[in-house]
């Protein structure tokens, strides 16, 4: 099917850069810079300064960042870590990963963790929450680290989604995702705001000792100086090749966050009185979101989609099915799940906002080399599917 509007066009940002990254890939590749060089550590430096954290520690994926960074912090067997059930499955298979325990909490009508479940979530056994900032916006980071501080609880981020994103603290200074907790965890997979070609990660964190144990574990357990085995652990580290072509893409992504956030506000704008869609618009001035994602809750979504599609513009809905009911936990075993009225229990209930949500988001396309007639086309569509 031919397309007029794609949900993604990576070969459109190639061909727009494409001498600098054949240059990149040739500077590299000529100085024999294979494995955990030079252009891996300035990536890893100055990504780190764009997070406004001391370390970063690339690696091949957001997943392998997960891993990583919860083993490197400590969690272990017998621990509880509260994240939500509305993520992408490795946030929370990350956890039973490093032998741990989830407890999932629902989310409110940002996406995000719903911040006054997570007391309810807490136990004896509690060593962590990870905060999933999803669709490139935070979670209330104010209230998560107040309630982390009070309970002895760490902070891991997932902030797979969003590089970039900030809100405002309480003392009037943004703060970007990935700082706040002992570690941050992105993921730099092609299709995400800054993606490598192919999968890639990043983890952030002030922490020297995450930051050293982090850095050992994503590359066997060797400590590269002595020659010593510390850990039993994966081969997870990023290439050198990819941070180098990664660096070309960073040089634009401020520019690129900015057309990201005009392209949010013509959909805002084109969308925002159409009755049965709900728009990302969250009215809080406090966030900055970074729209890697901009998805939408719409009345009669799969016919929409549909009619999308047929209209030549690609969608995705992320997710259809709550995690919970995937497989891996209707055969493994469910784990406990915290909505405002109680715990539930599939199949009998679920969490409420997160099955909502499954029933109603579809996401459109969002890229900076989108056209405003694309943009423009997409927003006509929709009013003309709704108006028929
Ligand atoms: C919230 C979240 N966490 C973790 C990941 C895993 O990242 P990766 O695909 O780079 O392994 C993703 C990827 O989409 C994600 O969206």
């Amino acid at each position: 099917m031919e397309y007029k509007v794609r949900f993604a066009n990576p070969a459109k940002q190639y061909a727009d850069h494409r001498e600098e990254f054949i240059k990149a890939f040739d500077d590299t590749l000529s100085r024999g810079a294979i494995v955990n060089k030079e252009e891996l550590w300035k990536f890893e430096e100055d990504f780190a300064k764009f997070v406004g954290v001391k370390y970063g520690i690339g690696v091949n994926s957001g997943t392998s960042a997960l891993d990583v960074a919860l083993q490197a912090a400590g969690i272990g067997q017998g621990d509880e870590v509260i994240t939500v059930a509305h993520t992408f499955i490795a946030s929370i298979s990350s956890i039973y990963l490093a032998g741990a325990t989830p407890v999932l909490v629902d989310v409110g009508q940002d996406f995000n963790m719903d911040t006054r479940l997570l007391e309810k979530a807490i136990t004896p056994k509690t060593k962590a929450i990870m905060p999933v900032h999803l669709n490139g916006r935070l979670c209330d980071m104010e209230v998560i680290m107040d309630i982390a501080k009070r309970k002895g609880l760490i902070v891991i981020e997932d902030a797979a989604q969003s590089l970039g994103a900030s809100m405002k603290m309480a003392d009037g200074a943004a703060q970007s995702a990935g700082s706040f907790g002992v570690a941050g965890c992105f993921s730099l997979y092609w299709a995400k705001a800054l993606g490598g070609f192919g999968g890639s990660g990043m983890i952030t964190t002030n922490d020297p000792a995450i930051a050293e144990k982090a850095r050992l574990m994503r590359y066997n357990g060797e400590n590269r100086e002595d020659r010593h085995f510390y850990y039993h652990a994966h081969n997870f580290l990023m290439d050198n090749l990819q941070a180098a072509l990664l660096q070309v893409k960073f040089k634009y992504f401020p520019q690129w966050l900015q057309r990201r956030k005009e392209i949010a506000e013509l959909y805002h704008q084109g969308l925002g009185g159409v009755a049965q869609v709900q728009v990302p618009h969250f009215g809080d001035p406090r966030f900055s979101d970074i729209y890697t994602n901009y998805v939408i809750r719409a009345e009669r979504r799969d016919e929409l989609a549909k009619f999308l599609q047929e209209q030549g513009v690609e969608t995705m809905i992320s997710w259809g099915t709550p995690t919970y009911k995937e497989p891996v936990f209707v055969q493994g075993g469910m784990p406990r799940l915290v909505s405002a009225g109680g715990d539930v229990h599939p199949p009998a209930g679920g969490l409420p906002e997160t099955e909502k949500i499954c029933r109603e988001v579809l996401s459109f396309p969002m890229y900076p080399e989108l056209t405003l007639e694309q943009v423009q086309y997409v927003i006509e569509q929709v009013k003309g599917f709704y108006a028929q």
